[in-house]
């Protein structure tokens, strides 16, 4: 008998670098907090939908233009794009994938990101500044889910669920096809989790 894995949902998931991240998410960590002081409009933007944090989704979602730091986070960003577009076996012949939003998200206690996807965009993904211990992870869910029906359980950690959740951690960063839908759980812990997401397109 053979048995095929068709159809494989890939996530990536590394280290940003192998040195130095540390003196980066410092930096980050500052301009992050810095730009919630600055930023009205994101302020009130997340007072409406998105209680117990800060977003600037809808307000300074272009950081990679507007910060040094940031900059420099997309160009290390940029390297392991390229590496997971190779993975997916993309062909971008004539239309390399490039970033078009990156913002910040800082998420305080009671802060939640519920389930949604990225329309619009190829590739998306999140680097982590802060993660305090027990602050929640990246909860992603099995893109053929709605069409289960009358499927049985399965038995196994993995495969008994529609969902797994990632551990977030500093320094670290994720990405995965934007079509994906996946959500952060609620920060239970009295710290903030702070992380920097961004969305990559082709056309
Ligand atoms: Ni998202």
């Amino acid at each position: 008998m053979t048995l095929r894995a068709l159809f494989p949902t890939l996530i990536y998931t590394d280290r940003l670098r192998a040195r130095g991240w540390q003196a980066l998410n410092a930096r980050l960590l500052r301009e992050c907090r810095q730009l919630k002081e600055d930023d009205a409009a994101g302020r009130r933007w997340s007072a409406r939908n998105y209680a117990g944090g800060y977003t600037s989704y809808a307000s300074a979602n272009r950081m990679h233009e507007n910060s040094p730091t940031f900059a420099a986070l997309a160009r290390e960003l940029d390297r392991h794009v390229a590496r997971f577009a190779r993975s997916l076996r993309f062909d971008l012949t004539g239309r390399p994938l490039a970033m078009t939003d990156c913002w910040v998200n800082l998420m305080g206690t009671g802060a939640v990101h519920g389930l949604h996807l990225h329309p619009l965009s190829t590739l998306s993904g999140t680097y982590y500044v802060a993660t305090p211990t027990g602050s929640p992870g990246l909860k992603l869910e099995d893109p053929r889910l709605e069409r289960f029906m009358a499927a049985p359980p399965r038995s196994g950690a993995r495969q008994g669920s529609a969902w797994v959740t990632l551990r977030a951690r500093p320094g670290q960063l994720v990405l995965f096809e934007s079509w994906l839908r996946h959500e952060v759980p609620v920060n239970r812990v009295a710290a903030e989790r702070v992380s920097i997401s961004f969305n990559y397109s082709w056309f």
